[in-house]
């Protein structure tokens, strides 16, 4: 097999492919996409640092001047909503963004929200176990992180059940090479969303509550606020990035714990190495594959010269493998004590939401284990058709 991001094959199955790229041609034009897949740890690591790539080139020079077509007209909504938030601008409006939301994230702040999470992760688990089992993403994966999420911005209850499809369908704009009609459901859910938003906004602006987005529609100390259109920019970013991967990292956790029996009771004898498990968990099957980058400058990778204009994929599950970094990469070991994993990103854009997932799944894990504590695989699970967000699609589990 080789790289095919296409194929539900590979994308079951990508980390042997991954094996002969580090090996072989760890720096790698691919043809369909246009873009150098870049497999090594200290190659994705490092380029994620240098401040010679961005996630944009659009503060230095027009689509034309890179050598890119312009957007189609219609996707011009979409585009609107996701470059306003922090995760596609550089510096210096990068900066200034991410310092306006990060207030919220610090580990301090989100550690005040534990209890509330265990809370709401308790609650799941709780009826998950009263019902003998079922879809485990579905029942606790998908609502735990959608309910933290939305009740930190403040949306009501009654309108959660918007927001995953929302997200899942914004989601379908980054996969490699989205189809037309999913260009077309991704611009339209962007719509949708940002126009929920904006009257969400505008009435907390007009009468505060004690949340995030009242918090995000004030202005600061240093007299700096977000416009309209970065908070929703904001507040779609952190809906859709304040879940997507953390229910990727629940449903293939729980399935690599059960392919590997042995460390999964492991855990369940010792539930001390839940930390050291969580971080394993999502080094060892990665839940974002991949990352892009557009090279802003010319730059020459292991040897391999990359012209400025070029575009390069950061194979994230590649890294996470790659023995130069991992004693014995293959192996889930659920108490790694040296774990430098790239699952969060690094440099400027690192994961901002990092100290509220580790708890999410913190949480979510140690309900499972002290209350499931014989949970086992019902159905063997299939991979949804995502390459670059990669998860299964319903993870069949008995509790007796
Ligand atoms: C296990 C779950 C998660 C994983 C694996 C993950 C992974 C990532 C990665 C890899 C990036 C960087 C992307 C890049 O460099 O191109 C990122 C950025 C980001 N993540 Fe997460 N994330 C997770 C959970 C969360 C949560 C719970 C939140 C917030 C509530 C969040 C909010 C963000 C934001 C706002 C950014 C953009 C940061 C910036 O551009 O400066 N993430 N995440």
């Amino acid at each position: 097999m080789h790289f095919d991001p296409w194929n539900p094959e590979f994308v079951a199955h990508p980390y042997g492919v991954y094996a002969g790229l580090r090996r072989e041609r760890p720096v790698s034009f691919f043809e369909p996409t246009g873009q150098w897949l870049i497999a090594r740890h200290a190659d994705v690591n490092a380029l994620l640092r240098d401040r010679r790539l961005g996630r944009s080139y659009l503060h230095l020079a027009t689509h034309a001047e890179f050598g890119r077509p312009d957007d189609p007209e219609f996707q011009e909504p979409f585009w609107r909503v996701i470059r306003a938030g922090m995760l596609d601008v550089e510096p210096p409006v990068h900066t200034r963004l991410r310092r306006l939301v990060s207030k919220a994230f610090t580990p301090r702040m989100v550690e005040a929200l534990r209890p509330k999470i265990a809370q709401i992760a308790g609650g799941l688990v709780d009826r998950f176990v009263e019902r003998g089992g079922g879809d485990l993403i579905a029942e606790v994966a998908e609502p735990l992180p959608v309910t933290v999420i939305a009740e930190m911005l403040g949306v009501p209850e009654a309108d959660r059940h918007l927001l995953r499809p929302w997200s899942a369908d914004i989601c379908g704009m980054y996969e490699l090479n989205p189809s037309v009609e999913a260009q077309h459901t991704a611009v339209r859910a962007a719509s949708e969303f940002s126009d929920y938003l904006i009257g969400l906004a505008r009435a907390r602006r007009a009468d505060p509550g004690d949340d995030l987005i009242s918090a995000l529609a004030q202005v600061t100390d240093e007299g700096d606020t977000l416009t309209e259109e970065e908070l929703v920019g904001t507040c779609v970013l952190l809906l859709n990035a304040g879940h997507e991967a953390t229910v990727n990292v629940t449903g293939n956790g729980w399935w690599s714990l059960f392919r590997n029996p042995a460390e999964l009771e492991r855990l369940r004898a010792d539930h001390g190495l839940l930390p050291t498990a969580i971080e394993e968990l999502m080094r060892w099957d990665t839940p974002l594959q991949m990352f892009e980058r557009w090279v802003l400058e010319d730059i020459s990778v292991g040897g391999v010269d990359i012209p400025r204009g070029s575009e390069v994929a950061l194979l994230f599950g590649s890294a996470n493998r790659d023995p130069e970094v991992f004693d014995d990469p293959d192996r889930l070991d659920v108490g790694r004590a040296d774990n430098p994993h790239i699952s969060f990103g690094a440099g400027i854009h690192f994961c901002l939401g990092a100290p509220l997932a580790r708890i999410e799944l913190a949480e979510s894990f140690g309900a499972l284990l002290r209350r499931a504590p014989k949970m086992e695989l019902a159905a063997e699970p299939e991979w949804g058709p995502g390459y670059i967000i990669r998860g299964l699609r319903s993870l069949e589990v008995g509790i007796s």
